[in-house]
């Protein structure tokens, strides 16, 4: 038995070490430990052995399960680590690895957020509307009638009617649309600002898109004033650009405002694509005083005299998100704003 055991080792552990990979373990395992393994099989011999013979035969028999057991979780281990240092063959682990790139808001998108917090500042709030707007709060209730150029459909995208919505669909030209939502849902005071997109059937070029951004104003309260309005858009613009930005407010005509501006900036910080910029007067807004009209078109809506404009007074301006974001950057071409080219996005 002795001899017996003594060769089944050295069986055991030669078989274990001449083993290749995982499945060849198992077989030495299963052919050595297993139920009916060469071990088993020889214990059962144990019942002839004699009673002096029993202990050291016994111990023998338990010294070699414990050998075997061992050679194979060594084997085992041995070769994962063989594994492994094959897929890292060739690899040299000291390299720095790739770092993940970064990505950053778009240039348009964080001049708009810094615009909303200016005007949070002074107790804007946001409001929101559709795309997607009615004639009548794209032109009727701002005061445009009918037979007024801006509503050439050569200048805008109109849509197929609408139940309920006589007059047709079109994609809003300017955000003045979400003035009209706002007042038809809420009763003054209100002071809102209202980011969005605005479409027109422009040709695309170095300054102009079919789709870009404006952000709208509206003030509505007793006794707001054009003093009110310069004083807003004033600090606004001087938070965007400067103490030293010198402003400008050129009579203008606008349907829904009343008087109506357009707003001029003179500053250092302006890098408009001209030699010269800071030098010349840059157009950068539109602006007014809500046309009594719209408060009675909107009272007319509503079926009350919320807005009677003996009593409110208000003032409204809009000025494009992407123009704005030109003159600060220096931009020279509006489309580099939507080719989302990295080269572009990552100066920002
Ligand atoms: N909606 C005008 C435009 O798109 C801008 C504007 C807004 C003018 C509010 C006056 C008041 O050109």
């Amino acid at each position: 038995m002795d001899q017996q055991l003594e060769q089944l080792r050295a069986e055991a552990l030669a078989a274990i070490s001449a083993a290749a990979d995982e499945t060849a373990i198992e077989q030495a395992r299963i052919k050595f430990l297993g139920q009916s393994g060469a071990l088993t099989t020889l214990s059962k011999g144990m019942k002839d052995v004699s009673k002096d013979d029993k202990p050291r035969i016994g111990k023998l028999l338990n010294d070699v399960r414990n050998a075997v057991t061992a050679a194979l979780d060594e084997r085992k281990a041995g070769l994962l680590a063989d594994v492994d240092a094959a897929a890292f063959a060739g690899v040299d682990v000291s390299l720095p690895g790739t770092a993940p790139r970064l990505g950053s808001l778009h240039p348009i998108t964080q001049l708009q957020d810094r615009a909303i917090q200016i005007f949070r500042r002074m107790g804007f709030a946001l409001a929101d509307g559709p795309d997607i707007e009615t004639e009548w709060h794209c032109f009727d209730a701002l005061n445009t009638p009918a037979d007024h150029p801006a509503r050439n459909e050569q200048d805008t995208f109109y849509m197929a009617p609408a139940d309920g919505c006589p007059g047709g669909r079109l994609l809003r030209t300017h955000t003045s649309t979400i003035q009209v939502r706002t007042m038809e849902s809420s009763a003054p005071p209100i002071r809102i600002i209202a980011p969005g997109a605005a479409y027109r059937r422009d040709e695309v070029d170095a300054t102009h898109l079919a789709q870009f951004n404006q952000m709208e104003g509206l003030y509505v309260a007793e006794g707001v004033s054009v003093a009110d309005l310069k004083g807003t858009l004033e600090f606004f613009f001087r938070e965007l650009f400067g103490n030293d930005a010198q402003f400008r407010f050129r009579p203008h005509f606008f349907p829904f405002t009343e008087p109506s501006f357009e707003v001029d900036i003179k500053a250092a910080a302006l890098k408009g694509s001209h030699a010269n910029a800071p030098d010349r007067w840059l157009e950068i807004a539109g602006c007014g005083m809500v046309d009594p009209a719209v408060f009675e078109h909107i009272n007319t809506k509503r079926a009350d005299r919320a807005y009677d404009p003996e009593k409110y007074t208000g003032f409204a301006f809009g000025f494009g998100l992407d123009r704005l974001a030109m003159i600060m950057s220096g931009t020279p071409d509006i489309r580099y704003f939507t080719q989302n080219d990295q080269r572009f996005l990552a100066q920002f």
